[in-house]
């Protein structure tokens, strides 16, 4: 790898590491109590680009606890949260899901906390999986967990908030594909203050975008907030477009996509970061968020087996790697 390239990694790469770090080291505590349990919880099996993931939530947390936690008490929401564990990449490497990432924040991040989690997945055995990790980790006692549709749940979010005193929250959304109507989003934003992240499924929009049947376009529909006049999208681009368009009249004016890859086919979806806009114009979102773009669009999933198995001080050469 020539200077000039290593210096435009080497910034990114160390902050990519240090968080995939606190990552794998949080993700092999989980793993040892689970097997220090009867019967080990599930978990999912994902490819390297679930690190790029959530590494970008996390990534986002101390910024928007040291600005909003400092002033009123603020709630994490995972509203797809899923079992909280995830084994990652070829080498099946542990790391948090999503839910347990706001307790893998460590001294290093320097970051106020969340005073209440809140948790949504439709699946019973994901749901009881998580409540056990809570528990095992210490955590249960600042944290609601919920068996629902999250289509549904969000109309219950208001007051599960206001009676634990919460007056912002950080919400992610992460959905396998079309399943968190636009209208569902409609009544969170309306119905809570909080900044989000949506997990936006751009390749696969694109799939079925080619063709496709009655039900599958109301569907798209759906998920889009088209009215019935609306054109439909021809592509997963011009979708893209268009639910941002729609997220701004919504309130959430203050947006961007950050494309997750997983360097080994087609497969991509956009991460959109979503706030309202601030009469300063909301500098500090760009400022992390554009770190947090070049970051993760600079790297493709495969590049975390690598990364990580350097972290484990093993051998592989990851400039090597870059070449
Ligand atoms: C992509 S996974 C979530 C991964 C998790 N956020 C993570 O990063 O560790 C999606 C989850 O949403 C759940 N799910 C699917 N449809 C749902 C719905 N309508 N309401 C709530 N949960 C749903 C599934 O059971 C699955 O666990």
């Amino acid at each position: 790898m020539g200077m000039t390239a290593r210096k435009r990694y080497s910034n990114d790469l160390e902050r990519l590491e240090s968080h995939l770090a606190a990552l794998m080291q949080k993700g092999q505590e989980i793993q040892k109590i689970d097997r220090s349990l009867p019967a080990p919880p599930p978990s999912y099996e994902k490819g390297g680009w679930t690190a790029l993931k959530l590494i970008l939530v996390r990534y986002y947390m101390p910024g928007y606890l040291n600005i909003q936690a400092k002033r009123m008490n603020v709630a994490y929401v995972d509203l797809f949260a899923g079992p909280g564990l995830n084994l990652v990449g070829n080498r099946k490497r542990p790391l948090p899901g999503s839910p347990l990432l706001p307790f893998t924040l460590t001294q290093k991040d320097n970051a106020r906390e969340f005073s209440f989690h809140v948790y949504c997945d439709k699946q019973e055995k994901y749901v009881s999986a998580l409540e056990t990790r809570l528990a095992m980790l210490g955590q249960e006692s600042r944290c609601s967990v919920n068996r629902s549709d999250a289509n549904i749940f969000v109309d219950k979010l208001a007051s599960l908030l206001g009676g634990e005193g919460i007056k912002h929250s950080l919400v992610f959304i992460d959905p396998e594909g079309l399943d968190f109507k636009f209208d569902s989003l409609a009544r969170l934003l309306d119905t809570i203050d909080c900044d989000a992240i949506l997990n936006f499924p751009s390749a696969g929009l694109h799939r079925n975008l080619n063709n496709p049947s009655a039900k599958t376009e109301v569907t798209i529909r759906e998920f889009l907030g088209l009215k019935s006049a609306d054109p439909m999208p021809r592509s997963g681009d011009e979708a893209l477009e268009t639910y941002k368009t729609n997220l701004g009249e919504l309130g959430k004016n203050v947006s961007m996509d950050i494309k997750v890859s997983s360097g080994d086919g087609p497969f991509h979806y956009h991460l959109i970061p979503a706030v309202k806009e601030t009469p300063g114009g909301s500098p500090w979102f760009y400022r992390i968020f554009q770190g947090a773009k070049k970051m993760v669009e600079g790297f493709e999933g495969k590049i975390l087996d690598v990364m990580a198995d350097q972290i484990d001080g093993e051998l592989t050469k990851l400039e090597d790697f870059l070449q």
